[in-house]
């Protein structure tokens, strides 16, 4: 691992490179350990990672899954958008256990507050759609659209009495998509929020980055999302609103391009997808079936049903290509171990008919190894030809759920 982290360099980022779900908890907790400061950049609620605390499993959404490591400083950047009550109720999870994060928490005062309202309204506004995006309805977009419109309400104002805006607001959300806002509710949290994080929150992010860098300390950035689901370069409309690519999660931090050192693409070895829109390589059948109960593709903030199918080479090329990935995490090999064969998405035709490559399958259990010369043949070519096709280095290959299930190379 000690190898692993000297070729990604003091600034690393964990990026997916396909719809998201693709295992980015797993590997920032293994890399956690080795680094100063761990951050996430964007997005919100919308993200999820199991996290086990005091032996049980719990979702988390906004913290990112390297929180648990002790003594270290945990960032929420400029780029998200916050859930207060959300915030709290995983700030107590971890002090039932015995951890008070708020010590090394900072918070972006630029992040912005996502409010109840924002919920209601994304699912108000996906009722309205002639074709649903199927969001999260965590109130993503919807916070992001206040930002743009620059009427948002950023964490720096937690310390306000926001009583009268809420109201003035609550009109107009009821004018425009029939939403009331319950602003004793609101104000109660933000009340709330003032005991528990208000000496977290950060004025300036940029400040604290160019501290941390002239300190040099090593930083970690945890990207949510992942790149095929990012406003620009992703499936438009079906995708989250925000930038969800590595160049996203600098900007969301304030931190330098130049400062970064290395970028680990982390890409499941088959493919899934939550919510509509385009997946040429989807499986619907018995094979999807397969993966999806042995990948156990269920979202971890809606439960729905994942949608399942094969690797898309051009797909993974661009997201690698955007991200600067310098290596890939390949993770869930094992959940390929009963297949005959994997079909690996080459190409489109003209008239949008997949082509595809079938890599012979092993058959054989990989769960649980941890030597790349123990695996399987077929399972060492298939990682061979991915890596030939992306020209990256798989460097980390998971094998199972728990965090030592992992190949190094
Ligand atoms: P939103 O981010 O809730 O607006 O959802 C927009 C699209 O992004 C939907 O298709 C969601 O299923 C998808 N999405 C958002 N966050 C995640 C995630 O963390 N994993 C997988 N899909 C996500």
């Amino acid at each position: 691992m000690q190898s692993l982290v000297s070729s990604l360099g003091p600034v690393a980022a964990i990026i997916g490179t396909q719809w998201g779900d693709e295992g980015k908890g797993k590997v920032t907790d293994v890399l956690g350990g080795y680094y100063d400061v761990i951050a996430r950049a964007c997005g919100g609620a919308n993200a999820g990672h199991t996290i086990v605390v005091g032996g049980k499993k719990h979702v988390f959404r906004l913290l990112p899954s390297g929180c648990l490591h002790e003594d270290k400083v945990v960032v929420l950047g400029s780029g998200m958008v916050i859930h207060i009550p959300t915030l709290l109720e995983e700030i107590n999870l971890l002090k039932l256990s015995g951890i008070d994060i708020t010590k090394r928490l900072k918070i972006s005062g630029a992040a912005h507050i996502v409010f109840d309202y924002h919920k209601e309204i994304d699912g108000v506004l996906e009722g309205r759609r002639e074709q649903a995006i199927g969001t999260t309805k965590k109130g993503i977009g919807p916070a992001y659209m206040d930002k743009a419109a620059r009427i948002g309400i950023r964490m720096e104002r937690i310390h306000e009495d926001l009583r009268l805006e809420l109201r003035k607001r609550s009109e107009t959300m009821m004018q425009m998509y029939g939403v009331r806002i319950d602003v004793d509710a609101e104000t109660n949290a933000l009340v709330q929020a003032r005991g528990v994080v208000g000496s977290c929150i950060v004025p300036s992010l940029p400040a604290l980055m160019m501290q941390y860098a002239s300190e040099k300390r090593s930083i970690l950035i945890e990207g949510a999302q992942a790149a095929l689901l990012d406003i620009d370069h992703g499936t438009y409309p079906f995708v989250t609103s925000s930038a969800t690519t590595v160049a996203g999660a600098l900007q969301g931090l304030g931190l330098s391009p130049r400062t970064l050192t290395g970028c680990v693409g982390v890409t499941k070895a088959y493919c899934t997808r939550v919510g509509e829109g385009a997946f040429p390589g989807e499986q619907s059948g018995e094979r999807g079936e397969r993966l999806r109960e042995r990948g156990g593709e269920y979202g971890s903030v809606t439960k729905r049903p994942r949608r399942c199918g094969w690797l898309s080479i051009p797909d993974l090329q661009q997201s690698l290509f955007m991200n600067g990935c310098t290596h890939v995490n390949l993770t869930k090999l094992d959940v390929l171990d009963e297949e005959e064969s994997i079909p690996v998405l080459l190409r489109l035709k003209p008239n949008g008919t997949p082509v595809f490559s079938y890599r012979p399958g092993w058959r054989t259990s990989t769960a649980g190894m941890t030597h790349y010369e123990d695996l399987p043949t077929q399972a060492k070519a298939f990682i061979e030809f991915l890596e030939n096709e992306l020209q990256t280095p798989i460097a980390m290959i998971g094998t199972g759920q728990p965090s030592e299930h992992v190949i190094l190379r």
